[in-house]
């Protein structure tokens, strides 16, 4: 069993992946590749879609080795990792289909089971018009393909419908990945996401969450890959996840022999709860405020899921704020000076994982538009919430903007 491990991929998520490696005895050496400016002194200089590459780098270094996002799982890492023999932590590029392929992860829900929107398939604009209209325009028109969290649009009438419809099909507004589209119901309800640990046989529960999506306050403006986000989510019991683990999460694993992180994002209607999407991978800003709640040690429950686990969960809040860069989510500058992380850093019940930035010297530069993902830990969610603002309060560049109300809309 190698006891170095290698983390793929370079935002916040990955950044608490590696924080949360190296609190394990287990573990000899931490790499992140490519990383950014919080994992340093971790980085190797290797891209995460650059397989071959990575191949070596874990042959070289004896690691096992854990996926962080979507891209490289749908590249077949894991199956390419195995066949060499490596170890590593994911789905294969099968299994992650419940996330590359919104299609099939909809007919995969279909035809076992799992609660999820009424929905069709389709490759003709016409045709998926005629359905829209037949739903009252009251849809959500979703690109099939992996299209960075933007190929979903939800839509209140038949002409916005229509424009979606038109924009992914016809103007393949995002290549490829809209070649096919699924439009669903629009459901009403209030959303949360589940993580799951599966080893293809079962699945557990690895905390839950809420994530805001949208760029402004009160959940307004064009959606991001995430502005924040707490956990555990207020609006699921444990006998919900319980339930939600046994009747959807179960079932999904064993039909598809899903070995990795399942992530549920979940509406619970007044029908009772329904399955929106699945990940193939943890969330990211999910991930930022829930490893920070695991006490349990993250390499020994990786490297044991085959054989069984139990995780042991402190029962704290966590609330994370994404500081971004000006323009984010459209258009956003790079390359500004960040001062302030270092006082952050000293305050009780805090932590700064970066997500967008680059470090040179002692300073650390912006180099993507979710630059910090800022933690804060607390007896409560609105405790929790005033020390990641807290913190955020320390931290500035030019054109740096966040929302102000992460952990307080539900
Ligand atoms: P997805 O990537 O499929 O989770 O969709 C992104 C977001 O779109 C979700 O977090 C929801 O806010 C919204 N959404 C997706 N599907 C539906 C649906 N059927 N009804 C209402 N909102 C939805
Ligand atoms: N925050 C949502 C995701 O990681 O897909």
């Amino acid at each position: 069993m190698p006891t170095n491990v290698l983390i793929v991929g370079s935002g916040g998520r990955e950044h608490a992946l590696a924080w949360k490696m190296r609190q394990s005895d287990l573990v000899d050496s931490i790499y992140v590749a490519p990383g950014n400016g919080g994992t340093a002194e971790f980085n190797a200089p290797i891209k995460a879609d650059d397989v071959t590459g990575l191949i070596e780098f874990a042959k070289k270094h004896h690691c096992f080795t854990v996926v962080g996002p979507e891209g490289p799982l749908a590249l077949g890492i894991v199956d390419r990792f195995t066949e060499q023999g490596l170890e590593i932590f994911g789905p294969t590029k099968k299994e992650a289909m419940l996330e590359t392929s919104k299609s099939y992860a909809k007919e995969f829900m279909k035809s076992i089971g799992i609660p999820t929107a009424d929905f069709e398939v389709f490759e003709d604009s016409s045709q998926a018009i005629n359905y829209a209209h037949w739903l009252n325009g009251e849809v959500v028109v979703k690109a099939d393909g992996l299209a960075g969290g933007k190929g979903v649009i939800v839509c209140s009438s038949v002409n916005e419908a229509e424009q979606a419809i038109r924009s992914i099909l016809d103007q393949q507004t995002f290549g490829d990945a809209g070649k096919k589209i699924v439009v669903e119901e629009k459901l009403r309800g209030t959303e949360c996401s589940l993580m799951t640990i599966c080893n293809g046989k079962s699945a557990i529960p690895f905390g839950t969450a809420k994530d805001h999506k949208r760029v402004f306050d009160n959940d307004s403006g064009p959606n991001t890959g995430g502005m924040g986000a707490f956990s555990p989510a207020e609006n699921l019991t444990s006998k919900d996840v319980t339930d939600i683990v046994k009747r959807f999460a179960v079932p999904a694993v064993r039909a598809s022999n899903f070995r990795g992180f399942l992530y549920l994002g979940l509406m619970l209607t007044d029908k009772g709860p329904k399955v929106l999407e699945f990940n193939a991978r943890l969330g990211d800003p999910e991930t930022q405020a829930i490893l920070p709640r695991l006490k349990s040690d993250l390499f020994e429950t990786l490297t044991h899921v085959e054989s069984g686990i139990s995780l042991d969960w402190d029962d704290s809040s966590a609330c994370t704020v994404l500081m971004c860069s000006e323009g984010y989510p459209q258009n956003p500058r790079t390359g500004d000076l960040i001062t302030g992380i270092d006082t952050a850093e000293k305050m009780q019940n805090l932590m700064v994982f970066h997500s967008g930035t680059q470090r040179r010297g002692d300073d650390y530069f912006t180099s993507g538009g979710r630059v910090l993902s800022v933690t804060g830990i607390g007896r409560s969610l609105s405790e929790a919430a005033q020390r990641a603002y807290a913190g955020v309060s320390k931290i500035s560049w030019k054109g740096e903007h966040h929302r102000k109300d992460i952990g307080t809309v539900k």
